[in-house]
């Protein structure tokens, strides 16, 4: 029997990265993507079962193909959506092409390599489909990281509605949102922000990730904080919650100005 495979995008850091050891520690053969080579090649000669790198920069729509083309042939049984990143500032100020490589990036990559793989996952009527989204997708809106936000309850939606309709048709296939709050990683640095709040290691959000994906669950939110303050939010107007956000945010740029 050919063994199962996972294709695992942003596995060059963070918390791609863990999944791609968790997973491959559960037995998964692994196809890494990302843009770092070096870094993909080191995670490699640190795992157990075979594993094949894919170089891509994934704001490019004809690389997305790449990756789904190169390995559609294998039997993949989880498509691990992560690579990601965020951006800090006034919207009227902040750099528009980054924006546009963000949206690029998080949403259409995204939207693009869940529509290849979810339609074979149909036809099989088996697979697992974890979308890598935050917190910051549950909220709604994030000033100071506007984009960010607004591409992250993208994918919240788009792959709530897909459970949705996977849950109508008794598909046995599975979709789900990771949405963690701050995790410790590349991320901020990427971002050019520093966390006001306390973060969670990224072996931990994988971990609770991977459990969950495996548990079927559609919206996961490591960290009781996240979670309580996830649920309070729901109690909020959403101008009150906007203001309480953008301040949140805020902080972080004291912190960068402070160092
Ligand atoms: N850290 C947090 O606090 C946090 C919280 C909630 C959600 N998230 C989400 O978690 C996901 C992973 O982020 P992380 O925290 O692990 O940050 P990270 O350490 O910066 O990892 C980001 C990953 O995305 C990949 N990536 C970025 N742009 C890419 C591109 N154009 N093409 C291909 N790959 C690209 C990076 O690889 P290369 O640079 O090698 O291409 C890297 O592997 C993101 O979607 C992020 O939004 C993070």
């Amino acid at each position: 029997m050919k063994k199962r495979t996972a294709v695992v995008t942003g596995a060059s850091s963070g918390i791609g990265r863990e999944i791609a050891k968790i997973l491959s520690d559960k037995g998964f053969d692994l196809v890494l993507c990302a843009r770092r080579e070096d870094k993909l090649e080191e995670l490699k000669s640190m795992l157990k079962t075979n594993t094949e790198i894919v170089t891509a920069d994934l704001s490019e729509k004809n690389q997305c193909f790449k990756l789904y083309e190169k390995t559609r042939n294998k039997n993949i049984a989880v498509l691990i959506n992560c690579a990601g990143f965020g951006g800090f500032g006034q919207f009227s100020e902040t750099d528009l092409e980054k924006e546009l490589e963000m949206i690029d990036v998080n949403i259409k990559s995204l939207h693009i390599l869940t529509k290849l793989y979810l339609k074979d996952f149909v036809q099989k009527d088996k697979g697992y489909i974890l979308n890598v989204s935050s917190s910051a997708g549950l909220m709604p809106a994030g000033p100071y990281m506007s984009a960010y936000y607004a591409t992250k309850a993208y994918v919240t939606s788009l792959t709530t509605a897909i459970a949705q309709e996977l849950k109508n048709n008794d598909s046995n296939v599975y979709i789900g949102a990771l949405c963690p709050g701050p995790v410790d990683t590349e991320f901020n640095d990427v971002a050019g922000v520093k966390f006001g709040m306390k973060s969670i290691s990224a072996k931990e959000c994988a971990d609770y990730g991977i459990k969950m994906m495996f548990q079927r669950k559609t919206l996961i939110v490591p960290s009781i904080t996240m979670k309580a303050s996830v649920i309070s939010q729901r109690f909020l107007p959403r101008g009150l919650m906007a203001s309480i956000t953008g301040e949140i945010q805020k902080r972080k740029e004291i912190v960068i100005n402070k160092n």
